[in-house]
């Protein structure tokens, strides 16, 4: 089959879907040498975690198949309280024999369009820096915004999805207890 020919729809995850996931997690992780391969746990952790909103896990659809999953999770940002609402972008990922077709793509861009919609401003992520800057995003140490964990500098990374939405954000990220950082 030639999968160029085949459309990709992104849709919402669904409860079929979460041992599909859980597997192309695996999968796809497993050929990362930087992952610890936690991420199908973390994801499992996630969904119970107060910080979760099911209409920002999506999966990508080919041929009636998964083959992709992002994820996008509250986070804080400030320096005490009260801190600012943000979204995590963690984890994305594609079947390995369907990367490089830009399904990791269009879920990044469907996932900050539903995320615009539901009036976030601003989404961070820890990432490779040669990916994520395609879709706006910027070094996050340029805006004054940090982690409180080592990470190289060039791998925390901020886009703002509303115009002049960085003015507003500044001091330390603070993520859920399930990512254990
Ligand atoms: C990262 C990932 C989701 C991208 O999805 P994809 O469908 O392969 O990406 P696209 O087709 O939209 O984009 C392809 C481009 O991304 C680049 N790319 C893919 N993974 C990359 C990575 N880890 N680092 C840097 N660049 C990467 C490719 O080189 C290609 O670049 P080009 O367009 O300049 O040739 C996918 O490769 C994947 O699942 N990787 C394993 C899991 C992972 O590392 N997830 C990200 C960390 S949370």
């Amino acid at each position: 089959m030639d999968h160029k020919q085949s459309s990709v729809t992104i849709r919402l995850l669904e409860e079929d879907d979460v041992e599909t996931v859980h597997e192309l997690l695996k999968t796809a992780f497993a050929a990362v040498p930087e992952s610890d391969q936690s991420e199908p746990d973390l994801v499992r952790r996630l969904r119970e975690d107060p910080v979760y909103i099911p209409d920002l896990e999506l999966v990508a659809e080919m041929d009636q198949k998964v083959v992709g999953h992002i994820l996008l999770t509250r986070v804080q940002i400030g320096h005490g309280q009260p801190a600012k609402e943000a979204l995590a972008l963690a984890p994305v990922s594609v079947v390995p024999d369907l990367q490089g077709r830009g399904i990791g793509a269009a879920l990044i861009r469907e996932g900050h369009r539903r995320a615009t919609e539901l009036g976030y401003s601003l989404i961070v992520l820890v990432g490779h820096p040669d990916y994520y800057p395609r879709f706006g995003y910027q070094r996050a140490s340029d805006h004054r915004i940090m982690v409180s964990f080592p990470a190289p500098e060039e791998a925390v990374m901020v886009h703002e999805l509303v115009p002049g939405a960085l003015d507003e954000y500044e001091g330390t990220i603070r993520f859920a207890k399930a990512f254990g950082l």
